[in-house]
């Protein structure tokens, strides 16, 4: 799979995520082989560069996060084809400068009028850009060539703000040309569930409402939000993650087996399966939400959200969300869906537990049975990435005593192949027009339909619950589970 004739452009370079994580993803394609010969990539920015300014920008981000070992002439070969377009979103002469760039490398380097515009910038300037590729013509293909628009995060920050954002989009490129960006889709681990589930008869017997009595996904984070006010303040964990991350996880667990992997029939079931969630209520008892105060975190002192740069010391924003979910599908019904989040938690993990019902019938002494856990698999997306499964195991010794032990794949044990970044992987399939990895519209439209009417319980609640640094959120979130006898693990 490697990509045809094509360059890629883009927007906001200054950024972060095109520093961390953009410009290296390139750099390791191209180190791997697979970004054609003649790849050009433009970056499109108000900064007062010439091209070797921004070849300079790459070159560093490169040195720094790429993944690959550095090669001279893979970046030698890489170079010549970067190019940068000073401007401004609101000016048509950059635009314009801009679809000269273009064609002129589709002429030196054979980039066959095939390009990709990459939009690393907030969504409020997604209207202004789209006009203007739309404008400068930038945005046109003819039956032979190919534009296509990236887009990230945040998708809107309710449901009609995000129908509006599709709507300005797709007003310029058609559904198939729009690429949304979840990164964890591009992640080993995630694509992962689905090989797990599908290319094995060992799960799929057992997952469903008749043997799973519940599943927790968590994605904590020992990182706090010193420098993000700007994102962060008034977008929250839920609408920062749980709109996206945690609810593509949760399609890839519980999705029925799609008929084929072709993007159609993958996006299918997941429309599917979101269309049967819905939030379960009443949402005082079965969502709790919480902001880091400050404390001592690693042996560091750590300020409080309010105390963060940016932050309103009167800020309602919440770092901690937990949510639960009902699936209501024939597999599903019943069983209830554990999503939480939060930012200065006890340690960096994303993983996906599904809890297996009790044996209806333990025939062992009642003093070993109660040290009896629930069967789980536990899949580990990030970091130590694999998965576990728990069951009761016979100690050794002269009793029937049962204790729990563990079954464990390891990525890193097992395979010797090292991943590629979520970004490679998901920049190369917008180049090669792979698009089963990204959430259409209409998925993202109806996430926001599931977390609409939870949000809008919290505004009415006012302030979040207060957790220190370290626990894993606030005790609200404890009682949420307690009060269905179930507790949350402690990864
Ligand atoms: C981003 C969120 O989408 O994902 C961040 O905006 C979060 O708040 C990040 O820190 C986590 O990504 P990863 O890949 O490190 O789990």
């Amino acid at each position: 799979r490697i990509a045809g004739p094509c360059g890629l452009v883009i927007f906001g370079v200054t950024g972060d995520l095109s520093r961390k994580k953009l410009m290296p993803a390139i750099y390791d394609l191209a180190n791997r082989g697979l970004l054609p010969p003649g790849f050009a990539l433009t970056g499109f920015a108000r900064r007062d560069w010439e091209n070797e300014d921004f070849a300079q920008v790459v070159y560093d981000a490169v040195k720094e996060h790429a993944r690959t070992p550095f090669r001279q002439e893979v970046w030698d070969r890489l170079a010549e084809g970067i190019r940068f377009v000073q401007g401004t979103f609101d000016d048509d002469e950059a635009f314009d400068r801009l679809a000269d760039t273009v064609r002129e490398l589709d002429e030196e380097r054979g980039t066959g009028g095939n390009h990709a515009f990459y939009l690393s910038i907030p969504p409020a300037a997604f209207p202004v850009v789209c006009k203007q590729l739309a404008r400068s013509g930038l945005a046109n293909q003819d039956g032979e060539s190919w534009r296509r628009v990236v887009i990230e995060k945040p998708f809107g920050h309710d449901l009609e703000s995000a129908r509006e954002l599709n709507g300005i989009v797709n007003e310029v490129f058609p559904e198939e040309s729009v690429f949304r960006i979840d990164h964890y889709l591009g992640k080993e681990t995630v694509q992962n569930i689905l090989a797990l589930r599908f290319a094995n008869q060992l799960y799929e017997p057992i997952w469903n409402a008749s043997y799973v009595d519940h599943v927790q996904i968590t994605m904590a984070e020992d990182i706090g939000l010193g420098g993000r006010a700007g994102y962060y303040d008034g977008i929250g964990a839920a609408r920062d993650v749980i709109q996206n991350h945690l609810l593509q996880l949760m399609a890839f667990t519980t999705i029925e087996d799609p008929v084929s992997f072709s993007p159609q029939s993958l996006r299918t079931e997941r429309i599917k399966v979101l269309s049967a969630t819905k939030p379960a209520e009443p949402f005082g008892e079965t969502t709790a939400r919480g902001q880091y105060t400050g404390g001592w975190q690693g042996g560091k002192k750590v300020p409080g959200l309010l105390e963060e740069e940016g932050f309103p010391p009167d800020s309602t924003t919440e770092t901690f969300a937990a949510i639960t979910l009902e699936v209501n599908t024939r597999r599903w019904a019943g069983v209830p869906f554990y999503l939480r989040t939060g930012k200065r938690l006890g340690r960096r993990v994303t993983e996906i537990a599904v809890m297996f019902k009790r044996a209806p019938h333990l025939p062992f002494d009642q003093t070993s049975t109660e040290e009896l856990g629930q069967n789980a698999v536990v899949i580990r997306i990030q970091p130590d990435e694999g998965i576990t499964i728990r069951f009761g195991s016979k100690v050794p010794g002269t009793t029937m005593e049962v204790r729990d032990v563990t079954m464990d794949f390891s990525y890193g044990r097992a395979f010797t192949e090292s991943s590629p970044e979520a970004y490679e992987r998901l920049i190369l399939d917008v180049l090669l027009g792979e698009p089963s990895l990204f959430p259409v519209a209409g998925e993202i439209e109806r996430s926001w339909e599931i977390l609409d009417p939870i949000l809008e319980h919290w505004t009415k609640q006012g302030k979040p619950d207060p957790y220190a640094p370290g626990e894993w959120g606030p005790p609200s979130a404890e009682k949420m589970l307690a009060r269905t006898g179930r507790t949350w693990r402690h990864p």
